[in-house]
């Protein structure tokens, strides 16, 4: 199965084995990362899955639909690498992917 590191504001590293097809959201709860709030359980509705991707992932992923850009509006800290983990769906092209998660969702 593909890794996925979960890098957390104290410096510290989560790495998780991921199913294919799983939003990175329920992966990063499944391994306890609290500070991925998802309130709104994955709908695109609250923005408090807010990840920073790792800048060597950024363009392997794919492009944000207008739906995830209008919701990162209401996420803080928002740069160029942000993205919705709920919105993306982890898959087997992303064995390795590194997110960083903003120090906002603490
Ligand atoms: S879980 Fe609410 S926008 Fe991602």
């Amino acid at each position: 199965m593909p890794t996925v590191h979960f890098d957390l504001a104290d410096g510290s590293r989560i790495s998780a084995k991921g199913k294919p097809g799983i939003p990175l959201m329920h992966l990063a709860r499944d391994c306890g990362i609290e500070a991925i709030l998802a309130e709104c359980g994955g709908a695109c509705c609250c923005a408090t899955c807010h990840v920073y991707v790792d800048p060597q992932w950024i363009n392997r992923l794919p492009e944000m639909d207008e739906d995830e850009q209008d919701m990162l509006e209401f996420a803080e800290g928002v740069n160029q690498f942000s993205r919705l983990s709920c919105q993306l769906t982890f898959c087997d092209k992303l064995d390795g992917l590194v997110v960083r998660v903003p120090e906002s969702q603490y």
